[in-house]
């Protein structure tokens, strides 16, 4: 069935139909929380990269829709060789992942002999596998600090995140990669200055794709799930969440007597929500699009993915 086709039945309907879809294939539907928040409530989990790496491990579906961008679905797949993983949208990729190549990462280690690649889980497949380990927001400094002090490392693709890990970590044998996140590169210290005086007593938290000078200023700094967990954790405090609006959308819908508010509502990552409930529909009703990465690069990326996965 065309998209357009789908566009003409009601949300109501097509949220019944996903739900009769997705039992019948035996598919389980997989969100990040920078999901349109309608994809976000039909779906079966709802969580940050790691999370959501952790997860779909434990699935027992022979089919996984994945909601959010490629190298998501990607990483699913590669931890999953068994299984189906299809994405409702083949575009939706993540322009910060797009900052590496395989061929750029193997260059750079060229040129600092015997350190050590840690990849942020927003990159390809290929350049997971000419890496060491994987990291995600949540765990950067922990994966860090799984080797010796004194081993050299190379942090692909996020600048921000790096040197975030940075300075937690007080190493300074770390070379940063100069990627970023158009979404959370863009957050201005005069953003926060702002937000400071239109919500005061409030606590800003921020990812830790922004940048420093806007970190600096921040109360917190930290993912998704730390945010999530912070609000559910201090219902009472007035908070301002440094990052995608989709997060908050999700929070407001979860915890409704809470005051959290975005740092401005144009935060949005547009390739997360490329994907929608027709999409959505239409990859349960035809089973596209399917994630195939060639066996060579998925044996290599899965090892550095089940490195950081070890890592609790
Ligand atoms: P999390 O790992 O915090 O979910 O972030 C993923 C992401 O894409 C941030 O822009
Ligand atoms: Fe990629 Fe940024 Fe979008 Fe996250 S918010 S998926 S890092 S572009």
């Amino acid at each position: 069935m065309d998209i357009f086709e789908y566009s003409r039945l009601s949300k109501k309907e097509i949220a019944k139909r996903i739900d009769k879809a997705k039992r019948n294939i035996g598919a389980v539907i997989i969100a990040h929380s920078y999901q349109r928040i309608e994809v976000q409530q039909i779906a079966d989990i709802v969580g940050d990269s790691l999370e959501l790496a952790r997860e779909v491990v434990n699935t027992d579906a022979p089919i996984i829709v994945f909601c959010g961008v490629m190298f998501m679905a990607e990483t699913a797949q590669i931890i999953n060789p068994d299984k189906m993983v299809l994405i409702p949208e083949i575009q939706a990729g993540c322009p910060l992942a797009a900052h590496a190549t395989a061929e750029d990462v193997i260059r750079m280690k060229g040129k600092y002999p015997g350190y050590k690649v840690v990849t942020y889980i927003n990159s390809t497949a290929e350049v997971k596998s000419v890496s060491d380990i994987v990291c995600t927001s949540a765990n950067s400094v922990k994966i860090v600090e799984s080797f010796p002090k004194e081993q050299g490392i190379i942090f692909v693709p996020d600048k921000n995140l790096c040197a975030y890990t940075k300075r937690i970590t007080g190493r300074e044998n770390i070379v940063c990669w100069d990627g970023h996140c158009y979404v959370h590169d863009r957050i201005t210290a005069q953003d926060i200055l702002n937000a400071r005086k239109m919500h005061p007593n409030t606590v800003i938290i921020a990812h830790p794709e922004v940048k420093i000078e806007v970190q600096e200023l921040s109360d917190l700094i930290g993912s998704t799930s730390a945010m999530y967990r912070y609000v559910r954790d201090h219902p009472k405090q007035t908070v301002v969440l440094v990052t995608e609006y989709g997060l908050i959308q999700r929070i407001n819908v979860e915890f409704p007597g809470t005051s959290v508010y975005p740092i401005y509502e144009h935060a949005i990552c547009s390739n997360m929500k490329l994907i929608t409930l027709e999409k959505v529909l239409r990859t349960l009703d035809e089973q596209i699009y399917e994630i195939n990465i060639p066996d060579a690069i998925a044996n290599r990326a899965r090892v550095t993915i089940d490195r950081m996965l070890a890592i609790k």
